[in-house]
């Protein structure tokens, strides 16, 4: 059994939605789920599974509510040596070269912080994916299976 704490970045409640979805079915799953809508540092020095779910903002940016932590991540640099995370990036390929940005940022921010990865990224396409759970469900129980 794991504890899995969710870091969630969102505008419009997309991403927050999807992760009510993801903590019912992680708990279902027989693990703990916690989610952080406005997260610190310390939440993620002390989270023993890190998940981010974000969406992306402006031109490839991270939404307010979780800027706060990636921009003190960035400037303090504590080391998240080992910690297993996963990402879960939601985005619109119509905005080109920034799709997705916001979970791109926080994937190569955890991986200079020696945090460990886990699966590959998903990234959710609202062009082509308007309900993001039935796309993500899949990628979780692939992700839990290989925590
Ligand atoms: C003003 C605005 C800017 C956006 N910028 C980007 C972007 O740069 N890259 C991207 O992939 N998606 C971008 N999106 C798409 C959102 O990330 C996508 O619609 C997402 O599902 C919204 O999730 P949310 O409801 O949690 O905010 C943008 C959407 C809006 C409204």
């Amino acid at each position: 059994m794991s504890q899995i704490s969710i870091f969630v970045g969102s505008v419009y409640g997309g991403a927050e939605r999807l992760s009510e979805e993801v903590a019912a079915t992680i708990e279902q799953a027989g693990h703990t789920a916690k989610v952080f809508n406005a997260p610190t540092v310390s939440d993620i020095q002390s989270a023993s599974h890190i998940l981010i779910i974000t969406s992306t903002t402006g031109q490839g940016d991270i939404p307010d509510n979780l800027a706060g932590l990636y921009h003190q991540l960035n400037s303090t640099f504590p080391m998240l040596t080992a910690k297993p995370f996963g990402i879960v990036a939601m985005g619109d390929r119509s905005y080109g070269d920034t799709f997705c940005g916001a979970g791109r940022s926080f994937d190569e921010l955890l991986r200079d912080l020696q945090a460990k990865p886990v699966g590959h990224r998903l990234e959710i396409d609202a062009c082509e994916d308007f309900e993001p759970w039935p796309v993500t469900e899949p990628w979780l129980k692939d992700w839990l299976s290989k925590l």
